[in-house]
């Protein structure tokens, strides 16, 4: 294992590498008030665009939220939550959005062409996973969120989108005040062994 490893540069064990993948899991409670490194951040964000992108298209980009963006962004939801479902569940939805520390958004650039279109996104859900494991990998954890409001027009103005540009991912992060389990089905019903 450790001579194959060399041989392809990988500077950490298969065993780290599983253990960081085994150990991300979707943070849904966060240490309030704690905001990580905007530089971490930065890194992460470096890091995300290493994903495999077909034809290298580098489909994705990034938005990182301040606090005014954060701000118009949970009125925004509050507003669509009170006309669909009323004013208690937009007050409980503000409450619990508002307790989120840190905010990104990744957008991807949509195609004409559908099977690019398709690719691109695959590659950004990539870029996604490089960011949320390298984070993990420095103590922080995240949360990927792809609600109603993510598909708002207003929420894409939000964000300065350019035109065709659509969200992938809310992505919130910070430090796990709990961390919860994750369950996987078992690999003997996911594979198929042809011969
Ligand atoms: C494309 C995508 C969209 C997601 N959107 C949401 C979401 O809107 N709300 C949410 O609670 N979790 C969302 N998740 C996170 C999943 O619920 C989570 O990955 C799943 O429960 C497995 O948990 P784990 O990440 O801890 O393994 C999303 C994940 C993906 C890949």
């Amino acid at each position: 294992m450790a001579d194959r490893a060399a041989l392809t540069d990988s500077p950490v064990s298969p065993e780290d590498a599983a253990a960081l993948i085994r150990g991300r899991r979707t943070i849904d409670r966060f240490k309030p008030g704690e905001v990580p490194e905007t530089a971490l951040i930065h890194e992460a964000i470096e890091l995300a665009r290493w994903a495999p992108n077909h034809h290298r298209t580098e489909p994705w980009r990034f938005c990182l939220i301040g606090e005014r963006t954060k701000t118009r962004i949970i009125d925004l939801n509050s507003r669509l939550l009170t006309a669909s479902r009323g004013a208690e569940v937009a007050e409980a939805k503000r409450e619990r959005w508002q307790s989120m520390p840190g905010w990104l958004a990744i957008n991807c650039i949509s195609n004409d062409d559908p099977i690019t279109a398709r690719e691109d996104y695959a590659a950004c859900a990539c870029a996604v996973q490089n960011l949320m494991l390298y984070l993990h990998s420095a103590g922080v954890g995240t949360k990927w969120a792809s609600g109603a409001v993510t598909r708002e027009p207003e929420f894409l103005e939000l964000l300065g989108a350019q035109s065709g540009e659509y969200c992938v991912g809310l992505i919130w992060y910070g430090y796990a005040q709990r961390r919860p389990r994750s369950q996987r089905q078992s690999v003997d019903h996911i594979v198929r062994t042809l011969d």
